[in-house]
């Protein structure tokens, strides 16, 4: 199975693959941007560096396996985020998720970092969809989604309810099919490389 490239860039941010030599970066990032990752992401309530260093090795494994593709958000070599793409929504298709420091919100760099995953993506020979996910009570994330013209697709409620402090327990689905990308390739194809 084919992988995405290593390092890419849009417009003003950086991506490139997780690596073991982040985890001073990565630990001081979300140390950094605990307030506002708690409401959102589960796994920010139990954060240490072990569990830094975990998800590190983790992001390896999954990039091996062909699961999932996390790469560090950078701008101007400074990591501000992090953003993946995960293969959990079925053959075919690809989801992408995104958090950025706060110091860093506020400037279209996450729909940067989300515009050059989606590009990379659907680079992938068997890539028909591309979706964002996130609960309803977020809209600063379903934001990204639709300013790259991603479509409000569905709503649904999770079963096991909210996952973390901030959530209603209700996940919107945006998606993106490759038809739709390529009508918009030309807006973006100045702006994205990948490589590696
Ligand atoms: C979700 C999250 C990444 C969105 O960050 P963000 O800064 O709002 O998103 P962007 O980087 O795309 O910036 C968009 C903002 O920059 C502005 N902006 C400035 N220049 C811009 C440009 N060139 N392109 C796009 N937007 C631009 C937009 O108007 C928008 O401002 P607004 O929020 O006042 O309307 C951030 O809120 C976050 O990390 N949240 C915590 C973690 C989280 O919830 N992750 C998602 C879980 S599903």
């Amino acid at each position: 199975m084919e992988a995405p490239a290593e390092n890419l860039s849009y417009d003003q941010v950086a991506l490139h693959r997780w690596r073991m030599s982040d985890l001073d970066a990565l630990e001081q990032a979300i140390c950094e941007s605990l307030d506002h990752l708690v409401p959102w992401m589960p796994w920010a309530t139990a954060q240490g560096r072990q569990q830094t260093h975990d998800f590190l090795a983790r992001n390896q494994e999954e990039w091996e396996t062909r699961q999932a593709f996390g790469y560090a958000i950078t701008s101007d070599a400074a990591v501000i985020g992090s953003c993946g793409l995960m293969r959990r929504i079925g053959a075919g298709g690809l989801d992408i998720g995104y958090w950025l420091h706060p110091h860093w919100t506020g400037r279209g760099l996450a729909t940067m970092a989300a515009a050059a995953l989606v590009g990379q993506g659907f680079q992938l020979a068997d890539i028909d969809r591309i979706e964002i996910h996130h609960d309803a009570a977020n809209p600063a994330s379903g934001a990204v989604a639709r300013r790259l013209g991603f479509a409000e697709a569905e709503r649904i409620q999770a079963p096991e309810g909210p996952a973390a402090p901030g959530e209603v327990g209700i996940h919107v689905v945006w998606r993106m099919t490759a038809d739709e990308w390529k009508e918009r390739s030309a807006e973006h194809a100045q702006r994205a490389t990948g490589q590696g």
